[in-house]
Formats: structure tokens, sequence, C-alpha cells
């Protein structure tokens, strides 16, 4: 992310529309009472206290691929113990990211009960990697919840000046559900937002769904 967009996630306004959003996603979705979430993209954490005290998860694993991200989320969250574990690395290789010696301390196949998508796949170039990976850390039964940014807000003078996005195969809100359904998940609801510019919804690995990963 350039400066200014590092500058509004960590804004005010970000925390109010975070909670407008959770809160969305909460409708849809429902809780996650005392399961284990991983958090991608988590930025400076306030997603990830939401989806402990919101969405009642018993402990979330959250990453970011920016450092300085990963500083903040961890000074924010310490108060939390290890309900909250914060590392860095990237959403299309979680084993990477969690667990690089393979001791099955995070990242693994079928692991989380949920995962959360706070407005950070469309930063991923190769995105549907990142949807890739989210199947397989979820456990059969568990739910995908996102909250994304559309190629249509993307493509605005206002994005393009301000931020610093891929401009290659982005989505639209139809395109982002069509491949989630298409590496396995069902869709349990969705809608987009602010004239298809957002999109929110949840999604499920299908129990019995036969996959090894
Ligand atoms: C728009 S911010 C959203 C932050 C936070 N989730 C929120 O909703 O306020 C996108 C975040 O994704 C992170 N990010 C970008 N590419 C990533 C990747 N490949 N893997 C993990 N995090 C990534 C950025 O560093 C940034 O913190």
């Amino acid at each position: 992310m350039n400066r200014v967009e590092t500058a509004v996630v960590n804004s005010p306004p970000r925390r109010w529309l975070q909670r407008y959003e959770a809160r969305l996603l909460h409708r849809l979705g429902g809780p996650v009472t005392a399961g284990r979430v991983l958090e991608l993209g988590c930025g400076r954490g306030f997603g990830t206290r939401l989806i402990l005290d919101r969405f009642g998860a018993r402990e979330v694993d959250a990453l970011d691929l920016d450092p300085r991200m990963v500083t903040r989320a961890r000074s924010r969250l310490a108060p939390l113990g290890n309900r909250a574990r914060v590392v860095r690395g990237s959403a299309t290789d979680l084993r990477a990211a969690f667990d690089p010696g393979g001791s099955g301390r995070g990242g693994e196949s079928g692991g989380y009960d949920a995962v959360f998508d706070f407005a950070i796949v469309h930063h991923v170039p190769e995105w549907r990697h990142a949807v890739a990976e989210v199947v397989r850390v979820l456990k059969p039964g568990g739910r995908f919840y996102f909250d994304e940014v559309t190629a249509a807000a993307l493509a605005t003078r206002g994005y393009r000046w301000l931020f610093d996005h891929p401009t290659e195969d982005r989505f639209t809100g139809e395109e982002f559900v069509a491949e989630l359904q298409r590496q396995g998940l069902q869709v349990r609801g969705w809608r987009t937002y602010l004239r298809g510019h957002y999109l929110l919804g949840v999604a499920e690995r299908p129990r019995g769904d036969g996959k090894s990963r």
C-alpha cells in the first residue's frame, strides 16, 4: 500500500466502516463461536479484534505482507495474549507464513473454522491463488467471510490517483463469486454496495467434499 492508503486504512473513518462491514457479514454468516479463525491482510489489527469480540472466535491467526502493519497489529493485540497471533507473510502461501517447519501450528490444510478477508484480496496480483489457499485451509463446513473492492472502484480516477493497486485481472462481484464456486465453495449470500464498487458475502466449504489437500 502507498502512504495515502496506509493513512486511510489507519484512520478512524476506516474503523467506523469496518464495524459496519462486520455487522453486515455477521448478518450473512453468523458468529464463529469458539472457532479458530484466520484473517488475511489484517492491517493494524482492528478487524482481528472484531473477529474475537463480535464474531466470538476463540483465537485468530492474522497475517499481513507489510512489516509495519504487523508491528502495529502486534502492539494493538498484545493484551489478548495467545488469542491473537500476527505473522508477516502472503495470503498466497499460508504454510510459508505460519508454519515454515511443517509442525502444524498454523496455515495447515483444513485447520480453520473461518477465514476473514477485510479488503485485501484485490491487492493480490495472483488473487486466485489466495482463494485456493482459503479453500485449502478451511475445515469442511468452515466459512469464508469476504469484503472486497471491485474492478469498477479500482478503475475510478480517485482510486487510480490516490492509491496503488494491481491493474490487471481485477474482478467484478460476479467474477469473484464465480471463482469461489469454481474452487468448490458454496456461496451462502453476497451483495454489492455503493454502485457495485464493493462486495461482501459469506461462502462455505461443503462438508464431505472429499477433497484432501
Ligand atoms: C486495504 S488494506 C486492509 C487492511 C485491513 N484488513 C482493513 O480492512 O482495514 C490491505 C492490507 O492487505 C495487506 N496485503 C497486501 N497484499 C497482501 C498479501 N499478498 N498477503 C497478505 N497481506 C497483504 C496490506 O499490507 C494491507 O495491510
